[in-house]
């Protein structure tokens, strides 16, 4: 990630839709090379921003420069320059990968003479070229979000907008559109932004993200930012015979211990005000005669802090 280069900088942009604000005062800025995430419920803002950044809506108030331009009024030379991945990508399902692709190539306006070669390359590099001939009404949900992902990226953009690339596949396809997210980014440079749902993806490939609640940023920060602000103590888990009371009741009343629940029989969730209660932990569970098999402090993760947020049970 190069420094200080901000490739899309928004102030204050909002969006309404009748009676409900989509979009409401949003300020930001994402940097050159930087993995964006975009976290937030069904129905906080996610799409609705992309849909104004890449210039598809116009906004309500604020406004967007995305690589120096206007969305709104500079919208055909943006999308020369940048690539989308939307929510659900229509492909022609009579059309072979190689025909969707040399179409939509037209349609970029990718330069006649260098169609064939950047198609035969995208295939290549999406694990598409063996079945390119067939038609994409075959094809497996995984190999559509690979050929939509190979369309998003035609135009050669510097910057991508990725709408929940992963929703709905099974997991190993999911994984491989989350190495080409790295691959994209990583080795070639390219900014992203990435909308998900799916807390682990992004606190795996996301340099910084942003939460958005009723069309509201209430959080941005990289995500090791965001855990360390979580007051919550450190969360032990332990693993003992199941229906070892004296054990349990040692635990309950050591120094240092904040809770301990009973999350399954045998297995324990021990709060902890701090990493030196952990050795006397096992010392307690040994010193009451219980048998441990297990004694693991948990990293807090982004999910903890998108649970905490929300007022759910951030218990972990
Ligand atoms: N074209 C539209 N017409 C009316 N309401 C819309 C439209 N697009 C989005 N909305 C509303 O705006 C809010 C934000 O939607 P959206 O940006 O799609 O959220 P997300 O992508 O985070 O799930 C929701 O309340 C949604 O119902
Ligand atoms: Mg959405």
């Amino acid at each position: 990630m190069t420094d200080g280069k901000a490739v899309i900088v928004v102030e204050g942009l909002s969006r309404r839709f009748g009676d409900v604000t989509a979009v409401n005062g949003l300020s930001l800025k994402i940097q050159e090379g930087e993995v964006f995430g975009l976290l937030g419920h069904n129905g906080a803002g996610k799409t609705t921003t992309i849909r104004l950044l890449t210039g598809v809506l116009s906004p309500h108030g604020g406004e967007a420069r995305v690589l120096g331009l206007d969305p709104t009024r500079d919208g055909p030379a943006l999308r020369g320059r940048t690539g989308v991945l939307t929510e659900t990508p229509a492909l022609d399902e009579r059309l072979t990968a190689r025909e969707n692709l040399s179409y939509y190539a037209d349609l970029y306006g990718v330069p006649r003479h260098e169609v064939p070669a950047r198609v035969e390359g995208l295939l290549e590099e999406f694990e598409l070229a063996d079945r390119a001939d067939e038609p994409v009404g075959r094809y497996s949900k995984g190999m559509r979000q690979r050929l939509a992902l190979a369309r998003a990226l035609l135009p050669g953009p510097e910057l991508l907008f990725l709408d929940e690339p992963t929703t709905g596949l099974d997991p190993v396809a999911a994984r491989e559109v989350r190495e080409l997210i790295v691959r994209l980014s990583g080795e070639e440079g390219r900014t992203v932004v990435l909308c998900t749902h799916n807390l682990v993806e992004a606190q795996r490939l996301c340099h910084r993200v942003g939460v958005l609640e009723h069309g509201r940023l209430v959080a941005l920060g990289t995500p090791a930012e965001l855990v360390r602000g979580l007051d919550r103590g450190l969360r032990v888990e332990v693993e003992l015979s199941p229906g070892d009371e004296g054990a349990v009741g040692a635990l309950r009343g050591l120094p240092g211990v904040l809770e301990v629940v009973e999350e399954r029989p045998g297995l324990l969730g021990v709060k902890v005000a701090s990493p030196r209660v952990v050795p006397e932990i096992a010392a307690a569970v040994v010193g009451a005669g219980g048998r441990l098999y297990r004694l693991q402090p948990q990293e807090p993760t982004l999910e903890d802090f998108y649970l905490a947020l929300h007022g759910g049970k951030g218990g972990r």
